[in-house]
């Protein structure tokens, strides 16, 4: 199954860029960018990457951060990401973006959005891959900043296809930024936010209903809301969940435990996508691989979350086409 699930053409929907900041790139731009990093070695970065909630990550991930000053080093981040995503096979690639983790410490809009964009439009012409991109509100700052960075991404809108919602979801819920998700929209945004990762099966409701967004980032614990699980079947409201991170941030204490493969098969438009690697521990195969080793299932259900990604996509009708008859080919050619 490892050969099956290492060619299997795939799509990833949940990624965030700050979270494929490897230790080692972390330690050259600190070196290059002369950022101190409370860290002596990368086996020390690696150690400080056992987390116990949602919150523990984001202390150290916003941390990370710090070392990303110039339009190069987002750039740089990028590209590492899209090298793997050519090693893993991801053929198409939906990437969130923080921008309010760099405005904040004075770092420009433009530098970050130039750089990650410039990445992407190689990644497409030099390794084929295709992507969009979505900027994401942090959720724990207050509306008027989600405002000020929805005005600052105003003329990037041809580089940005939708918005979400990220960060501490337990005490800001979805309700917080309606305004601004609703100004999102007229403005031509598209919109996804997580909820139901560590939040209440209600955020997912809440998020739907307010910010009328197209898909769920997690989701995963709509488990305990059934009404709401046979409103996801039938209005097809794809989830991107995200394995290894659930594991890693203990929403589930094992992957034998994990909701997704039941989610699967109750006909959820449920996908396989990596969140955070550098933190989490793996890319996609390593998402698919964990999945696949705890729970059985048979090479049409492995595929199917591909299939999933594929129509829960914001490519247009005919690239989805495409890749649904690619992944088919695919599947045809190894039963
Ligand atoms: N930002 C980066 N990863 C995140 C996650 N798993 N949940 C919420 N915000 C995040
Ligand atoms: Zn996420």
């Amino acid at each position: 199954m490892k050969e099956f699930i290492q060619s299997l053409p795939k799509v990833e929907l949940h990624l965030h860029l700050e979270g494929t900041l490897e230790p080692e790139l972390m330690f050259a731009l600190a070196k290059r960018n002369d950022v101190d990093i409370p860290f002596n070695s990368i086996d020390q970065v690696r150690d400080a990457y056992s987390f116990h909630n949602l919150q523990s990550f984001l202390d150290i991930y916003y941390q990370g951060a710090n070392v990303l000053i110039n339009e190069q080093d987002f750039f740089d981040l990028t590209w590492a990401y899209l090298r793997r995503c050519q090693g893993d096979n991801v053929l198409h690639t939906e990437v969130f973006f923080d921008p309010q983790t760099h405005t904040a410490r004075g770092i420009s809009f433009e530098t970050v959005v130039n750089g990650i964009h410039r990445a992407l439009v190689q990644g497409a012409t030099e390794l084929g891959i295709s992507s969009k991109l979505i900027m994401c509100f942090l959720r724990h700052l207050d509306e008027e900043s989600a405002f000020k960075t929805l005005q600052q991404a105003q003329p990037h809108r041809d580089k940005i296809v939708a918005v979400g919602l990220d960060s501490s979801e337990i005490g800001h819920p979805p309700a917080k930024f309606e305004r601004v998700f609703k100004n999102a929209i007229t403005l031509g945004f598209l919109t996804v936010a997580h909820a139901g990762e560590e939040g209440a099966a209600s955020n997912i409701s809440e998020a739907l209903n307010l910010l009328q967004i197209t898909r769920i980032d997690h989701g995963v614990r709509c488990s305990e809301d059934e009404t709401l699980v046979k409103q996801l079947v039938s209005e097809r409201i794809p989830l991107t969940v995200c394995p290894l991170s659930n594991i890693k941030l203990k929403v589930f204490d094992t992957m034998a435990q994990h909701n997704i493969v039941e989610l699967l098969r109750k006909g959820l438009c449920v996908t396989i996508n990596s969140d955070d690697p550098a933190y989490f521990g793996g890319y996609m195969v390593d998402n698919f691989s964990a999945v696949a080793n705890a729970h059985p299932m048979s090479k049409m259900e492995i595929a199917q979350f591909t299939f999933n990604a594929i129509a829960a996509s914001f490519i247009s009708k005919s690239e989805k086409e495409r890749l649904r008859i690619v992944t088919q080919s695919y599947l045809d050619l190894h039963p």
